[in-house]
């Protein structure tokens, strides 16, 4: 437990079982479940926390409110690692009120058969609920990244509640680098809905804020024009570094080579920042990372049964269907009779906005030779120009 400030209280848990988050993402150092307790003369609990965490939940909250009951639980969010614990809450504490929204309550009453039509306080949109000297007011992020999803604003300690905005991978007790585990988690989970994420930033720059608390990640208390920026450019789509990610997906290690033969070139012709990755082993949701993060993304392909390797569609798949879009892509296949992987990544990403193609593209049959070599030359000369 931790004074956010001299009210609020951080109730959360730290995850170092969960094999994998959301069921799909591998979180190496864990994950953290927030949770806050708000005292005045009213007292509020932010959310729940995921279900293996209920009685330690319940432990924290007992211990942070020195022997009063709370008046509120307020639910910004109901995807389960938040609101597993909502039925235990009111179980527990059956004089206290549940907070949320019209949304909220139908997904209560979906995930716990009740919708505590008898304690609850629904809430619209701007609307705001006196603990004494903190009012919260509730500002709706809809799709951010589900469409109950609210924030919540303390306007006397100037705190966001974010709900999983700002939010990133990782447990509380381990020291790692914000922004890669953030952005990882940002585009795997909340990428598909940059333009909800961009009106939630224009409804918080008219706020005076100066602590975030998030439902994942550590609670950002300074330089918050870092955090805040850096969500604005990833939620506008536009790319954070000039750099050139080469994903590549191989079967005997040819495709591989005309990836790393680029790369090579590339960093001797002076670009900034090239990064490889062999999308069968590494770790898919840090490839979609890399290929938001910088303005150009270069895609190795054997033709495989017509069409790419698996690993390549899946990785095209992920991003088209997370908006990808506004960025430089470069093609290379590889084919050993009828070469058609380039054509194919090409009408994967034909519904993506603002995609500029390289004009050189490099196509190997089987292995590099004096031609494709030349190829790889060319696009090199090309995307460092
Ligand atoms: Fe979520
Ligand atoms: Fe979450």
């Amino acid at each position: 437990m931790m004074e956010v400030t001299k009210d609020i209280i951080y109730i959360g848990v730290n995850d170092h079982k969960v094999d994998l988050f959301e069921g799909q993402y591998v979180v190496p150092n864990g994950m953290a479940y927030n949770s806050y307790v708000i005292l005045d003369e009213k007292t509020a609990v932010m959310d729940t926390v995921d279900a293996h965490f209920g009685e330690e939940w319940l432990a924290n909250l007992e211990q942070a409110l020195g022997g009063r009951k709370p008046d509120y639980l307020v639910v910004q969010h109901m995807e389960p690692d938040h609101s597993a614990n909502i039925a235990k809450f009111a179980e527990k504490y059956p004089e206290a009120q549940i907070v949320g929204n019209a949304k909220t309550f139908t997904m209560v009453k979906n995930f716990f058969g009740t919708d505590y039509a008898d304690r609850r306080v629904v809430v619209k949109d701007g609307e705001s609920l006196s603990l004494g000297a903190h009012e919260l007011t509730f500002v709706f992020a809809p799709m951010v990244h589900w469409p109950e999803v609210m924030v919540t604003y303390d306007a006397k300690d100037k705190v966001l509640f974010s709900a999983d905005g700002f939010g990133k991978f990782g447990a509380l007790d381990v020291d790692e680098d914000w922004a890669c585990e953030a952005r990882r988690y940002y585009f795997g989970i909340v990428g598909k809905y940059g333009m909800q994420v961009q009106n939630l930033l224009k409804k918080a720059a008219a706020l005076d804020i100066q602590i975030i608390c998030p439902l994942h990640g550590p609670v950002l208390t300074e330089n918050l024009g870092y955090y805040i920026g850096l969500y604005d450019t990833w939620s506008a789509y536009k790319p954070e570094s000039e750099g050139v990610f080469v994903a590549y997906a191989s079967v005997y290690g040819n495709t591989k080579a005309a990836a790393e033969l680029l790369a090579e070139k590339l960093r001797e012709k002076g670009c900034p920042k090239v990064t490889v990755a062999d999308l069968a082993r590494e770790d898919m949701a840090e490839c979609v990372e890399d290929a938001f993060r910088y303005d150009t993304l270069v895609l190795a392909s054997c033709t495989y049964n017509g069409g790419v390797f698996p690993p390549m569609r899946e990785f095209i798949l992920d991003l088209t269907e997370r908006g990808y879009r506004n960025r430089r892509v470069a093609l290379i296949e590889n084919g050993s009779w009828a070469a058609t992987a380039a054509k194919v990544m090409e009408k994967m990403l034909e519904g993506s906005k603002d995609i500029t193609f390289a004009e050189n593209r490099v196509s190997i049959k089987s292995a590099l030779d004096e031609t494709s070599t030349a190829q790889v030359e060319a696009l090199a000369d090309e995307l460092t120009k």
